[in-house]
């Protein structure tokens, strides 16, 4: 032992807290998580998309390639470090589309038939911590590998808005969509942009000059009200789409029509990472303040050559899952997932017949808390009350010694009543369904 360890403990230790913008997340926040799983899960399977996992540290260059050197997420937001024994640098994920492209080359995933694949887990950026916004998130994405489209992106869309109704949050969500045609056609559009600016150069602010060669995107979302006439003015990339993505959009839209989906034309919506081409998408509400994207893809045709594959159109997209829970949270929504029963016991005779009563009813699916803290009858019932079952089951000496267990339901009013061991289970399942727990 050294002598600190000896010292007399004067001080308790620091405690140690979460890193900034990393969130704990607690049972009864989790049950929302599980709810809002549980719709995903189901809505994916009825579109016939098949999970994936992949690793959550990547080479860095994959991220570098795939997201763009250029993009604010590459450039100030990844959690990168060199690996101590390989010298490898390496990156904790920001998205998970480079690495289930990376996998999808690497194991040939897709080289007879075209992968409907969905991922979920935390993703890493290290940006300034607000509402909606953290250094540690959670995606659920989704990708359609080697589809040309634009039946699988429309297909994406209309998964989405079903989801969004399975969770009763339909109308609090809008679409918006855009196309951002290829890049020989981007290329011929920044060329345009470039030379309407000049020719508008005295309506423009210092900042704007300074982007007009370097990035004349920019300034389209500039937020100077005096500069709003000469951008509403300049040329949309939607307007100048050469004939296949003009084809493509227009069959995009057709088929929302189709399908009754509601989407608004956006065309100054593009996407903070390079990938994208064609197809771009959010879904937002306006819940949420300034975070309000809680959806956003898009087509990806040209990342798999980029990163060394073969070509294979590819579109998907991905949600935010803290903003979906946070969406959740604010409409109420209980995740009801208290137990049917809580046993209460007290006495030496009551404790086995509790466990065997709690295992039984187990056995035919009843979700069960078995006291486990000890304390009178009396406290044991406020903790059954404060776990929201349905049911108190109570058993003392006494029922133990006549093989029976009281029941006393909780929510509903009504008395007490006594019921054999065996008995049990097919009453509560009766009783259950008459309540619609
Ligand atoms: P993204 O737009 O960067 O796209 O992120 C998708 C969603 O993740 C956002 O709409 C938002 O809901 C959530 N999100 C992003 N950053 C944060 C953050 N710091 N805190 C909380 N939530 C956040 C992608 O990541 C693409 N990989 C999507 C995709 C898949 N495109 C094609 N396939």
């Amino acid at each position: 032992m050294t002598e600190a360890n000896l010292a007399p403990a004067a001080k308790a230790p620091a405690r140690l807290q979460a890193v900034r913008g990393m969130n704990d997340v607690l049972p009864d926040e989790a049950a929302l998580w599980e709810r809002f799983e549980g719709a995903v899960r189901r809505v994916l399977d009825l579109y016939g998309y098949r999970n994936v996992r992949a690793p959550v540290v990547e080479p860095t260059p994959l991220f570098v390639r795939a997201i763009g050197a250029a993009t604010d997420v590459v450039e100030k937001e990844m959690y990168t470090f060199e690996d101590k024994l390989s010298g490898e640098s390496l990156t904790l994920r920001p998205e998970a589309t480079a690495g289930i492209v990376r996998a999808a080359i690497e194991h040939n995933l897709c080289y007879e038939r075209g992968q409907r694949v969905w991922l979920t887990g935390p993703m890493f950026r290290h940006e300034r911590p607000q509402k909606g916004r953290y250094r540690q998130f959670h995606q659920v994405d989704v990708e359609a590998l080697g589809f040309p489209g634009p039946d699988v992106d429309a297909e994406q869309m209309v998964l989405l808005a079903r989801l969004w109704r399975e969770l009763g949050l339909a109308d609090g969500i809008r679409l918006t969509i855009n196309s951002i045609g290829d890049p020989a056609e981007r290329r011929a559009h920044r060329a345009a942009l470039i030379a309407y600016f000049e020719r508008h150069e005295d309506a423009l602010d210092a900042d704007a000059r300074r982007r007009l060669h370097a990035n004349p995107l920019r300034i389209l979302d500039s937020k100077n009200e005096a500069m709003r006439e000469v951008i509403d003015g300049a040329p949309k990339l939607l307007d100048r789409l050469g004939p296949a993505s003009r084809a493509h959009f227009d069959g995009l839209t057709a088929l929302l029509d189709e399908a009754g989906l509601r989407f608004e034309v956006d065309p100054r919506l593009v996407r903070g990472l390079d990938y994208y081409n064609r197809t771009v998408f959010e879904f937002v509400t306006d819940r949420l303040g300034a975070q309000g994207t809680v959806a956003g893809g898009g087509r990806y045709d040209g990342l798999f050559e980029q990163l060394g594959g073969r070509p294979t159109p590819a579109c998907g997209f991905a949600i935010g899952v803290e903003r979906m829970v946070l969406m959740l949270k604010d409409a109420g929504r209980d995740a009801g997932r208290a137990p049917l029963a809580y046993v209460v016991h007290a006495g030496a005779a009551a404790a086995p017949l509790a466990r065997r009563v709690a295992e039984m009813l187990r056995d035919a699916g009843h979700a069960v808390v078995l006291n486990a803290a000890g304390g009178s009858f009396k406290s044991q019932m406020k903790r059954a009350d404060a776990s929201g079952a349905r049911f108190a089951l109570v058993i003392g000496d006494d029922e133990a010694a006549r093989g029976v267990v009281g029941v006393k339901p909780l929510r509903e009013g009504g008395d007490q009543l006594a019921l054999a061991a065996g008995e049990l289970a097919p009453w509560l399942a009766a009783h259950a369904r008459a309540g619609g727990g």
